[in-house]
C-alpha cells in the first residue's frame, strides 16, 4: 500500500490536515488541494489512486469537480469517495449518480476513513487488475483470430491446391483412358483386318484354281456333249443295221437320266459356276483392299471401296433376322477423287457407324417398315461428304449430346463398350482434319454425317 497515492479536495484546512496525518499514518503519500479547479490541474499532473472529495467547497464545488473528472478521459477512473456533512439523502444519491464510489460523513471517524479508502484502494486494485486482464484478453482474442483467419487462408490455399492436383489427376487419367481405348480399338481394328486379309488369301488360291480350271471344265464339257450327240447319231445308223437290243439299252438309259434335259441344262450350270466364282474373286478382292492397314502412312483411297468392303463384311448382319426383315442398303454414291488417308483407320470409322445403325435397327425392329440404311455420298466444294442414314427411330437429345464421348454406352454390359464414336470422331477430326456430327429425330431415325478435305 505504500505506493498509494490519495489527493484529498477541501477547503477546510482543518479537515485536511486530520485526515492527512490519519492517512499519511496509515502509510499513503497524501497531497491536498483547496478547490476543485486545484486539484483538477494537480491531478493531471500528478494522478493519484483515490480522491477524497468535499462536496461543499467554493468555486466550481464537489459535485461539478466530481463530473469533470468523469468527463476527463485520464482521469475517470480515479475513483472518488465524497465527503459530507450533509447527512440528507439526496446529496448522497446525486454524488453517487455522478459516479463517485462512496461518501463519508463529517465529522470524520478516523477508523472509518481509513476502512472505506483500504476497501476502494482494495477495489481499484482489483478493478485495475481486472482492466488489465480484460485487455490481455481482447489482445489474446484477437491473436486468435488473426491465426484463426490465418488458418483459414492456409486451408482454402490447401484446398485450391488439393483441387488442382486433383484435376490435374483426373486430366491425366482421361488421356491414359483414352489413349488405352484407342489401343484397344486398333488391335480389334488390326486383330479384323490380319482375320480378313488371311481369310482373303487362303480363299485366293482355290477360288483362282477354280476360275482358271472353268474355261476347260467348259470346253471339256462342250466336247463331252457333242461325243454323246456322234455316239447318238452312231446308235440312229445301227438301227438300219438291225440291231434292236443295244439300241434299245441305250434309248432307255437317255430317257431314264433324261439326257435332253441335261444336255440343255449342263452349260448353263457351268456358265452360273463361272459367274459365281468371278464373284468370289471380286469380294476376295475387295476384302484384302478392305484389310490394308497400312498405319504409318498415309496413301491414296478410294473411299466407296471402303464403304463396300466394310458392307461386305457386315453382311451377315444385314440379312432378315427373326421378326426382323432383311436390312435394305441404299446406296447413291457421288463422283469422288481419290483420298489421301489412313485407309485402315477411315475403315474403322465406317464399320462403327454402320455397325451402331444396324445394332439400332435390330433393336428396334417394327414389322410395318422395311429397315433401311441409306449411303450417301458427293463433293460439296472442296469437302468429301458421306451420310449414313438409318430407320432405328432415333435417339433422345440427351443421348444425341453426349453419343462422342468415350465409353458412352445404352447397350448392355458385353455388348457395347461405348468406344465406337468416340473413337470414330478422334480419327476424322484429329487423324484427317475432318468432322463428324450426329442429326436425330425421335421415332424416324439417324444421319451421321462425316466431311473430309478433299485435297491432302
Ligand atoms: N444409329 C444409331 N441410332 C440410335 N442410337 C445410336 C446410333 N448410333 C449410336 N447410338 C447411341 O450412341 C451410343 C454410343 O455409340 P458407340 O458406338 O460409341 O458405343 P456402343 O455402340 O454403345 O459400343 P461399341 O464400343 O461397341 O461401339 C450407343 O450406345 C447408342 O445409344
Ligand atoms: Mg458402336
Amino acid at each position: 500500500m505504500a505506493a498509494d497515492f490519495i489527493l484529498i479536495v477541501d477547503d477546510n484546512s482543518a479537515n485536511l490536515a486530520v485526515l492527512s496525518k490519519s492517512l499519511k499514518d496509515f502509510g499513503c503519500r497524501v497531497r491536498v488541494a483547496m478547490d476543485g479547479e486545484t486539484a483538477l490541474t494537480q491531478a493531471a499532473s500528478d494522478r493519484p489512486t483515490l480522491i477524497l472529495l468535499d462536496v461543499m467547497m467554493p468555486g466550481i464545488g464537489g459535485f461539478e469537480t466530481c463530473r469533470r473528472f468523469k468527463s476527463n478521459p485520464d482521469l475517470m477512473e480515479i475513483p472518488i469517495i465524497f465527503m459530507t456533512a450533509l447527512a440528507d439523502v439526496e446529496n448522497k444519491a446525486k454524488g453517487l449518480s455522478l459516479g463517485a464510489v462512496d461518501y463519508i460523513t463529517k465529522p470524520f471517524q478516523r477508523e472509518e476513513v481509513i476502512a472505506r479508502v483500504k476497501v476502494h484502494l482494495k477495489m481499484s486494485e482489483l478493478l485495475q487488475t481486472l482492466r488489465q486482464q480484460n485487455k490481455q484478453m481482447a489482445i489474446e482474442v484477437e491473436r486468435r483470430e488473426r491465426a484463426e483467419a490465418q488458418l483459414k487462408a492456409i486451408n482454402s490455399q490447401l484446398e485450391s491446391r488439393i483441387k488442382v492436383g486433383d484435376s490435374a489427376l483426373t486430366q491425366a487419367n482421361e488421356h491414359l483412358q483414352q489413349a488405352q481405348d484407342q489401343v484397344v480399338q486398333r488391335e480389334k481394328l488390326s486383330a479384323l483386318g490380319e482375320l480378313v486379309a488371311g481369310v482373303a488369301h487362303e480363299i485366293n488360291n482355290p477360288i483362282g484354281c477354280i476360275t482358271s480350271n472353268m474355261s476347260f471344265v467348259s470346253n471339256y464339257t462342250q466336247q463331252l456333249l457333242e461325243h454323246i450327240a456322234v455316239q447318238q447319231a452312231v446308235i440312229e445308223t445301227s438301227d438300219k443295221n438291225n440291231k434292236p437290243a443295244e439300241k434299245q439299252l441305250v434309248e432307255d438309259h437317255a430317257e431314264e437320266i433324261e439326257l435332253d434335259y441335261i444336255v440343255e441344262d449342263f452349260s448353263k450350270l457351268i456358265e452360273s459356276m463361272a459367274t459365281s466364282g468371278d464373284r468370289i474373286k471380286t469380294i476376295s478382292q475387295s476384302l484384302r483392299t478392305f484389310a490394308r492397314t497400312d498405319k504409318t502412312h498415309k496413301q491414296d483411297y478410294d473411299l466407296h471401296k471402303g464403304i463396300d468392303g466394310t458392307l461386305l463384311i457386315l453382311r451377315h448382319r444385314l440379312k432378315a433376322d427373326g421378326d426382323r426383315s432383311e436390312i435394305v442398303v441404299d446406296k447413291h454414291y457421288g463422283q469422288l477423287p481419290k483420298i489421301n488417308c489412313y485407309p485402315g483407320q477411315i475403315n474403322q470409322v465406317f464399320m462403327n457407324v454402320l455397325a451402331n445403325a444396324i445394332d439400332a435397327l435390330e433393336e428396334r425392329a417394327r414389322n410395318d417398315q422395311t429397315p433401311t440404311i441409306s449411303i450417301e455420298t458427293g463433293l460439296v466444294g472442296e469437302l468429301i461428304e458421306i451420310k449414313i442414314t438409318d430407320t432405328a427411330g432415333g435417339m433422345s437429345e440427351a443421348v444425341r449430346k453426349r453419343i462422342f464421348e468415350s465409353q458412352f454406352t445404352t447397350k448392355t454390359a458385353g455388348k457395347g463398350t461405348g468406344l465406337g464414336l468416340s473413337i470414330a470422331q478422334k480419327i476424322v477430326t484429329e487423324n484427317h482434319g475432318g468432322q463428324m456430327e450426329c442429326a436425330s429425330t425421335m421415332g424416324k431415325g439417324t444421319t451421321f454425317r462425316i466431311t473430309l478435305p478433299s485435297a491432302t
